[in-house]
């Protein structure tokens, strides 16, 4: 049986200052009339494709909010307090529930990060990417450390203890000992949360076409990894996922929900939502119009969505992995059965040879990947394809 697990609400902004070489995140220079994007008009636009999705969800409460982008911090928090008072509206939002807000230090103003407050986001997630200000260049960034210093300090001194910082590692000219350094700068600033991505090189990205010089091979990327998580080991932040790091009770409750196969309603351009309807057995993704000037135009209509899929049973198994072994608490079988609603014998044959192969371990109900298995992510994933 599908039981409808708890319910997140994705909202993507997706204007930035200027686009990042390496990135194929859904965001895009605002060129526009008036030097600003049309911040209330978007808010309007969220608003009407929130209720052209509430059939989807009707009666379910939700449990975090995350604006992602793009660069939400581009928005005043007028327009972010305008979203969440109609959103809350619409939908029961449960007491205390995280909202996080994604924000680029270089569009970090003195004020802002009250009223973001006062707003209700209770949670940021700053794009630092790296404390070297050459490598900052190279990554075409439009601030240096000092303004990300400066943008946290600023957020911390609005009461901000919840935020999250963004690195990146593997990045053009980079040395262990540079790496190493931006953990240190990072934990300077007694984040609750650490994400630390490895650069990927993206299709269609600039870095792609023409990748940068000195980016380091796979092993030096894993000697990164491996020192850098001990150096956040050490002082105290535990990986609870392949690229992210919490104090104790400090995990991101939105990406939690995503990696344990919970629900999400994705609203804005290009957002993708995921949603279990209990009535019908059934699971459904959902996602939006990708380019804003069209998504602006039809939001709140049925031509506003760019597509509309069933993950049919065959399916399950591998999406259900695709998030969960990321974990390295791993799952239960009762939450595999709950989620996807298979039995868990459907899965006892690809279980059995990830184990035999030493990538998952298993422990009563629950099953949790290995060090080794973390390592070999996609061909752990890829034995479920035809479970
Ligand atoms: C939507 S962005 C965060 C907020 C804001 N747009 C910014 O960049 O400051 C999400 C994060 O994904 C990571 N990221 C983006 N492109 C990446 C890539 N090609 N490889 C690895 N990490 C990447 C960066 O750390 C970035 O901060
Ligand atoms: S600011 Fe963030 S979302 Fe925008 S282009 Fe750069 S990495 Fe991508």
């Amino acid at each position: 049986m599908l039981t409808p697990p708890p319910l997140s609400l994705y909202v993507h902004l997706p204007w930035c200052v200027r686009k990042c070489p390496y990135c194929d995140f859904n965001s895009h220079e605002f060129r526009g009339a008036g030097g600003t994007p049309p911040f209330a008009q978007y808010v309007e636009a969220l608003l009407a494709d929130l209720d052209h999705d509430l059939p989807l969800a009707w009666g379910r409460t939700v449990h975090s909010v995350f604006f992602g982008g793009g660069t939400p911090s581009l928005f005043p928090a007028e327009a972010i307090d305008a979203f969440l008072q109609g959103a809350s509206a619409r939908l029961r939002f449960a007491p205390g529930l995280e909202v996080t807000l994604e924000t680029n230090p270089g569009t970090a103003e003195h004020g802002r990060f009250e009223h973001y407050r006062a707003a209700g986001v209770n949670r940021l997630s700053f794009g630092v990417q790296t404390f070297d200000d050459a490598v900052l260049q190279r990554l075409g960034r439009i601030h240096d450390s000092a303004e990300a210093d400066a943008a946290v300090k600023l957020a911390r001194d609005a009461g901000y203890d919840n935020f999250n910082l963004d690195l990146m590692y593997a990045l053009p000219g980079q040395t262990l000992a540079m790496a190493e350094r931006d953990i240190e700068r990072a934990l300077a600033l007694q984040p609750a949360h650490v994400s630390h991505y490895q650069l990927t090189l993206e299709p269609n990205t600039v870095f792609a076409a023409r990748p940068p010089s000195g980016i380091p091979d796979e092993d030096a990327a894993w000697d990164m990894q491996e020192r850098c998580q001990a150096l956040l080991a050490d002082a105290g932040y535990t990986q609870y996922e392949v690229s992210a790091y919490a104090r104790p009770g400090m995990q991101c409750a939105h990406n939690l929900n995503y990696w344990r196969f919970g629900d999400y309603l994705g609203i804005g351009a290009g957002a993708h939502g995921k949603l279990t309807l209990g009535a019908e057995q059934a699971i459904v993704r959902r996602w939006k119009h990708k380019h804003p000037t069209a998504y602006l135009a039809v939001a709140g209509t049925a031509q506003a969505i760019g597509g509309d899929e069933r993950i049919e049973p065959a399916r399950r198994p591998f999406e259900y992995m695709l998030n969960a072994l990321r974990l390295v608490e791993g799952f239960t079988l009762a939450r595999f059965e709950a989620r996807t609603g298979l039995s868990r014998t459907t899965i006892a044959a690809p279980l059995e040879r990830a184990r035999a192969n030493g990538w998952l371990e298993t422990d009563g109900d629950h099953v949790r990947p290995t060090a080794l298995g973390r390592r070999f992510g996609n061909d752990v994933i890829a034995l479920f394809l035809d479970a």
